[in-house]
C-alpha cells in the first residue's frame, strides 16, 4: 500500500494494511547530519531559506522509512510574521522581542499581507512536494492561537503561562482581539500551505494543558474549532493538545479527522470516547527512543495490538523527540510497525 494513501485512509478512519507512522517536532535534532547543517546556518537560515528547509524536512526520512514528513518550520513564524521576533537565548527555550502587554500593542500586531512574509514557507512546502511525489504524505502545521498567544503575552518560554491565563480572566475582551487577530492570520497561512500541497494539517495546542476545565472552551478550543471549519475539509485536520485529560469531547467539538494524543493517557481509551469516524494519532512515551531497541520493540508492540482492534491510528510518540534520541531506537520503532502484521 501507497504510504500517502494508508496515511489519508488511516485519518479517515478507513482499514489499512498497517498504521502508518511519522515523528513530531524537532526530529532533526538526534541527528548528527542536522546538527552540521547548525554549525553553519542559523534556525532562521534553515526555516527561510527553501532548499534548506527542504533538506532538513527530508533528512529524517533518509533514515526512517515514515509515511509521511512534517514540514521544517516553527509555531512561532506566525507572531514574527506579525511583528514580534523570536529567537533562542543561551539557557534553552524561546525569547520574544517584546511581549503583548496592552491593546496598543495588539493595535502594533499585523495580519496584512501573511501569505506574502510566509512566503517562503509555501517555497519550502512546493520542494519538499516534489520530491516526495506521490509516495509519501506531506504534513504541514501552525500553532494552536492559544498556544502561539502564550508565547506573545508572556514574551517566550515559561512555566505555567501565568500572564497568558490571567489576561483570559481578567480582560476577556482584550484576550478575545488578541486571540481573533491571531486566528486570522493562521488562516491565511493555513490556506497557503494547503494551496501548496501538503496533506493535511496538524494545529498544536501544546499548552492546552495548562488551562483550566472552565477557560479550555474559551481560551482554545473555540479558536481551533474556527480554524477547523475554515479548512473546510480540503485536507484531513489533526488537533494535537498536550496533556489532554478529559477534555476528549471538547477536542472533538473542533471537527478536526484526528486528535493527536500525548503518552500519559491510555489511547484505546481515548479512541472509545471518540464517535467513530474520529482517529487518534500517538502516543508512544518519547523517552523511550533514549533507552534500547529492544524496549523500544516491546513497548511499539503493546501499543499496537492494543490499537488493532480499531480503524483511524496512526502512530507517533506523544510528544516531539529529544536531541537524546537514538538513532537504532528510531530504527527499531519504524521496522517494529513495518513489520507489524
Ligand atoms: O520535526 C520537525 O523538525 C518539524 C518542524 C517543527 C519545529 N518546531 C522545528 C524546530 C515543528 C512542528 C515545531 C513546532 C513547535 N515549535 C511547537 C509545537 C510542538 C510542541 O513541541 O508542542 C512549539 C511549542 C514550538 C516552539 C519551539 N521551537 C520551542 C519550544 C523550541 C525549542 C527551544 C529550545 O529550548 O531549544 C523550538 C525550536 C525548534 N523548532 C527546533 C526545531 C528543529 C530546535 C532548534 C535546534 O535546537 O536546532
Amino acid at each position: 500500500m501507497n504510504c500517502r494513501q494508508r496515511f489519508l485512509d488511516a485519518c479517515h478512519c478507513k482499514p489499512v494494511d498497517r498504521p502508518p507512522v511519522w515523528v513530531m517536532r524537532q526530529a532533526g535534532r538526534h541527528l548528527p547530519e542536522y546538527r552540521a547543517l547548525k554549525e553553519q546556518y542559523s534556525f532562521h537560515e534553515l526555516t527561510q531559506n527553501p532548499e534548506l528547509a527542504l533538506e532538513v524536512t527530508m533528512q529524517p526520512l533518509r533514515r526512517y522509512d515514515m509515511d509521511a514528513a512534517i514540514i521544517f518550520t516553527d509555531i512561532l513564524v506566525i507572531p514574527e510574521a506579525m511583528g514580534q521576533n523570536y529567537g533562542f537565548p543561551e539557557g534553552g527555550g524561546i525569547a520574544m522581542e517584546w511581549a503583548v502587554r496592552s491593546a496598543g500593542d495588539i493595535d502594533k500586531l499585523s495580519t496584512d499581507g501573511i501569505r506574502e512574509k510566509l512566503d517562503y514557507v509555501g517555497k519550502s512546502l512546493e520542494l519538499v512536494r516534489a520530491e516526495l511525489g506521490d509516495e509519501k504524505a506531506l504534513i504541514g502545521f501552525g500553532g494552536s492561537p492559544w498556544t502561539l498567544a502564550t508565547y506573545m503575552i508572556e514574551g517566550g518560554s515559561s512555566k505555567d503561562k501565568r500572564r497568558a491565563r490571567e489576561l483570559f480572566y481578567t480582560d476577556r475582551p482584550l484576550f478575545d482581539r488578541l486571540l481573533t487577530k491571531i486566528t486570522d492570520a493562521l488562516v491565511d497561512y493555513l490556506q497557503m500551505q494547503i494551496d501548496a500541497g501538503v496533506d493535511a494539517i496538524q494545529i498544536f495546542d501544546s499548552w492546552g494543558g495548562v488551562l483550566a476545565a472552565d477557560a479550555f472552551e474559551g481560551a482554545s478550543v473555540r479558536w481551533m474549532r474556527e480554524l477547523v471549519e475554515k479548512i473546510d475539509g480540503q485536507v484531513p485536520t489533526i488537533v494535537f493538545s498536550r496533556d489532554m485529560h478529559e477534555h476528549t469531547d471538547a477536542l472533538a467539538s473542533t471537527k478536526a479527522n484526528v486528535l493527536g494524543v500525548g503518552w500519559t493517557a491510555r489511547l484505546a481509551n481515548v479512541k472509545k470516547q471518540l464517535p467513530d469516524d474520529v482517529a487518534v494519532q500517538g502516543n508512544l512515551d518519547p523517552v523511550l527512543m533514549n533507552t534500547t531497541p529492544e524496549l523500544v520493540e516491546r513497548e511499539t508492540t503493546k501499543l499496537l495490538d492494543e490499537m488493532s482492534q480499531f480503524d483511524g491510528h496512526i502512530f507517533n510518540l506523544g510528544h516531539g523527540i529529544s536531541p537524546q534520541a537514538k538513532i537504532e531506537c528510531m530504527e527499531r520503532l519504524v521496522e517494529t510497525i513495518k513489520d507489524y502484521a
